[in-house]
């Protein structure tokens, strides 16, 4: 796939365009991975969905917080699993209902697929009461007027794109959570039902974040009888790893341990973090014209332009909450310190008072901290923490927590210091040797 190996071509021998192109192929910071070669420390969840999906009748449920690479997941099992036809990959919004969502799926399949409309039509095949028109023109129009309900007709459209797309097609709805209606929820676990009963041959993944899974099986008693449910946590530390020393040998960079592990600790294993900062950080060391070396200082500013560029969905809360007064960013520092993501206010306390000390700062005295991390939950800090009465705090989108960190670093505030499971799997990893 490389036309120049690392060894052969070390970082500056590439002109800014293919260094540009190389760094799209090997890191993907802002899209799901849809490759087995690019997809690190998912063995084990990848292998559970391919022998779940060989047996007919049963489907995929992915679940985990945004970020922790739902999406990555069932693309790359839905790619490796269609051997005649690409998978059928739609999402949903807060727009979306079981009938649209199956109009996206026919969608899908005729713009991957043209001659499956020219089926529909030839067959004069009609769904009266999916926003699907056959045998007619087929105009965007038509398909609005039409009421988007009708399990049957949607276990007949899937039967017929087994019959003339695909005949066991891997079909992914992706953002099932954004799916808030229960009466549209029990609609899509009634059609997985029969879909499964009447042995039709489809394979279906649903990702969505946590409750999402709760409301699918809980409109229908047996519907986890169907599903083979993953639910997914952040990344371990050999996969962080795994990224930016796979990224470096292929671009032919040379990369020390302490870079390598800064990286994995600012993630807290949400992937996002380690592809968008390995992209910032190889780009400097593509300008520095050293060598290929990461050095502290390249490092360093990295960091500013990963913390400068990085999406307003993830930097925005931060900012609003830290903006008006200065004590609240060590607040948030402290909040996402360990690898917990939900923390005691005392431990989140105690992080606090660490971190003061290392900075040879004076600490708000307990009142006061408390203060603070309540006023984190309000709106006016963006609610970026929510806390329950017991005194436990956590970040309300877990993956803002990684932004946190990387700003805390920048400051040479290290967080998770001791996280026993870092220290024997960073010594086992490092010892295997990085290259
Ligand atoms: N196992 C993985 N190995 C490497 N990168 C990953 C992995 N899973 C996800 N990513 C990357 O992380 C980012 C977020 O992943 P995504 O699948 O979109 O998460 P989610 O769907 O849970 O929000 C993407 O840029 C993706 O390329
Ligand atoms: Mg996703």
């Amino acid at each position: 796939m490389f036309t120049r190996s690392a060894d052969s071509c070390p970082v500056l021998a590439y002109s800014q365009d293919e260094f540009g192109a190389l760094l799209g192929r090997v890191l993907s910071p802002s899209h799901p991975l849809q490759s087995e070669e690019f997809l690190r420390g998912r063995a084990e969840q990848l292998s559970g969905i391919k022998k779940a999906l060989y047996q007919p009748g049963r489907h995929v449920l992915i679940h985990g917080f945004r970020g922790v690479g739902k999406s990555s997941l069932a693309q790359t099992a839905a790619y490796s699993l269609s051997t005649q036809r690409d998978p059928i990959l739609v999402g949903c919004d807060d727009k979306s209902r079981f009938g649209s969502v199956m109009k996206d799926i026919f969608d899908e399949a005729v713009n991957r697929d043209p001659n499956v409309d020219k089926k529909v039509r030839e067959t004069a095949f009609g769904f009266a009461k999916l926003p699907i028109a056959g045998g007619v023109k087929n105009t965007t129009e038509e398909r609005a007027i039409v009421a988007p309900t009708g399990v049957n007709e949607a276990v007949r459209l899937v039967q017929f794109l087994c019959e003339h797309y695909a005949s066991n097609p891997v079909i992914v709805i992706d953002e099932f959570d954004q799916i808030t209606s229960r009466d549209e929820q029990a609609l899509f676990t009634n059609f997985i039902k029969q879909i499964s009963d009447r042995h039709v041959s489809a394979r279906f993944i649903f990702c969505g974040i946590g409750e999402s899974v709760d409301a699918i099986m809980a409109a229908h008693g047996s519907a986890d009888r169907y599903f083979h449910t993953v639910s997914l946590g952040q990344l371990p530390y050999e996969a962080r790893f795994e990224i930016v020393t796979d990224a470096a040998r292929r671009c032919g960079v040379q990369i020390d341990e302490t870079s390598v592990v800064r990286i994995a600790r600012i993630s807290d294993g949400f992937p996002h973090y380690v592809h968008f900062i390995t992209e910032m950080l190889f780009w400097r060391v593509y300008e520095a014209d050293n060598g290929g070396v990461v050095t502290g200082d390249l490092f360093e500013r990295a960091m500013s332009d990963a913390a400068e560029g990085m999406e307003m969905r993830l930097r925005g809360p931060y900012e609003t909450a830290t903006q008006k007064y200065t004590d609240y960013a060590e607040v948030l520092w402290a909040a996402a310190d360990g690898h917990e993501l939900r923390r005691r206010s005392s431990d989140i306390y105690d992080s606090y008072q660490r971190i003061m000390r290392d900075r040879d700062g004076s600490a708000l005295n307990r009142a006061k901290f408390n203060q603070r991390i309540n006023s984190l939950k309000k709106p006016a800090y963006a609610s970026i923490l929510t806390g329950s009465r017991a005194g436990w705090y956590e970040f309300t989108e877990k993956v803002v927590r990684g932004y946190v960190r990387l700003r805390a670093e920048q400051q040479n505030v290290i967080l998770e210091v001791d996280h026993p499971a870092e220290r024997s799997r960073v010594n086992g990893f490092l010892a295997a040797g990085l290259k």
